[in-house]
């Protein structure tokens, strides 16, 4: 869809150089040093309450940091008020005004800005269009779905050809199949235009699913930034492995270690080996001391008979067998020990609670948290 949208030909990196703010005592985010790239689909994404909102608000000019600075490009916009910022916002509620049309919504922005009736109109068809809602210009905000009303909110902020698109949690107010349907609306839209977006989100599938890279964040301050691969299989720490995805996190002491490979005794009946390079940053693996390896319920799998008594194969008894259609996922005890995994549904044999189950916990995907 190209000469749909100008804005895209000044495409913006916004840089966070070392951001705080607090509200009194109150610590909003502390310390966010971070690049965003131009034409980025960047997202922060994190439990409710870590600063998401705190951080894109500074971003927009609705807050000013306590400490630190905020680039778009070379320009520091740290103290610039929100209109002279050149950005486009959806929220969560939406924002429209109710009582006006569609176009009306969408429009508002260029009349703020003095713009001719002629280009309003035409800037006002071009944006219905990109998010495809050409047509609905005379409706009122209350005849549209929820679906819809976000896409209005969406040509609303793209009509005035922003550096900037930020979204706060735009999909949260939508059914489950709306959700879907808007996701890869949003995603489509940036795709074509190639805007600079910050989207925020506390739903980790949706973040996975949609970014280039995410920035992870918990109680103000960032754990990690990585794409959605480094963040899955390489994750700083405890909280991001197990905030992303689910994860079998088990605390042991290291028993045997050579330059490779690391044994950790779990318990009596639990000995997990791994190699040694599988582990987060500034992890110091020392025999006799503790640590904690994160195992993905989906790299366990079920062990052959020829494998039993193998280093890294258990048996246990399942406790939780719950088939899925897709998948087959257990709770298998082993000692005091519930481990999570789940087996994609290839017509494997499935095992109901109470029967014992052998299964096999690849070196590769022992991860050790520290
Ligand atoms: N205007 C405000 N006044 C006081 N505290 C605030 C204000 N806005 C946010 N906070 C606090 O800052 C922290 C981060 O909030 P917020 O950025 O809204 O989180 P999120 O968007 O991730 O849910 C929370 O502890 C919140 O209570
Ligand atoms: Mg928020």
């Amino acid at each position: 869809m190209p000469n749909l949208y100008e804005g895209a030909g000044i495409l913006t990196n916004v840089k966070l150089d070392h951001v705080s703010k607090y509200f009194d005592k109150v610590i909003g985010v502390e310390n966010i040093d971070v690049e965003i790239r131009s034409g980025e689909f960047f997202t922060f994404l994190g439990p409710s309450g870590c600063g998401k909102t705190t951080t894109l608000r500074m971003i927009a000019g609705f807050y000013y940091p306590t400490s630190g600075r905020i680039f778009f490009g070379d320009q520091d916009v740290t103290y610039l008020p929100p209109n002279k910022r050149n950005i486009g916002m959806v929220f969560q509620n939406y924002a429209l005004f109710p009582h006006l049309t569609v176009f009306e919504n969408v429009a508002f922005g260029l009349q703020v800005r003095k713009k001719s009736k002629q280009e309003i109109r035409e800037k006002v068809e071009r944006a219905l269009k990109m998010v495809h809602l050409d047509g609905y210009g005379n409706r009122r905000i209350d005849q549209l779905s929820g679906g819809q009303q976000q896409r209005v909110a969406l040509a609303r902020a793209l009509v005035i050809e922003p550096q900037i698109l930020l979204l706060d949690e735009p999909l949260s107010n939508l059914d489950a199949k709306l959700r879907e349907e808007t996701r890869v609306e949003i995603k489509r839209l940036q795709l074509e235009l190639g805007i600079t977006t910050i989207y925020v989100t506390h739903d980790q599938a949706e973040a996975m699913a949609m970014s280039d890279r995410i920035m992870v964040m918990k109680n103000g301050v960032v754990q990690q930034v990585g794409t959605p691969e480094e963040i899955y299989n390489r994750p700083n720490n405890q909280f991001v492995a197990s905030f992303i995805g689910e994860s079998n996190l088990l605390e042991g002491t290291v028993e045997e270690m050579d330059d490779r490979l690391v044994k950790v005794r779990i318990s009596p009946e639990l000995v997990l080996s791994g190699w040694k390079e599988n582990a987060a940053p500034g992890v110091q693996l020392k025999k006799g001391e503790k640590t904690t390896v994160s195992i993905r319920p989906e790299s366990i799998r079920e062990a052959s008979s020829s494998e039993q008594g193998e280093e890294n194969v258990v048996r246990g008894q399942v406790t939780l067998s719950e088939f899925t259609g897709v998948s087959v996922n257990y709770l298998t005890r082993v000692g005091e020990h519930q481990l999570k995994s789940m087996f994609v549904n290839r017509g494997f044999r499935v095992y109901q609670r109470g029967e014992e189950l052998t299964i096999s916990i690849p070196k590769e995907s022992v991860y050790f948290l520290g």
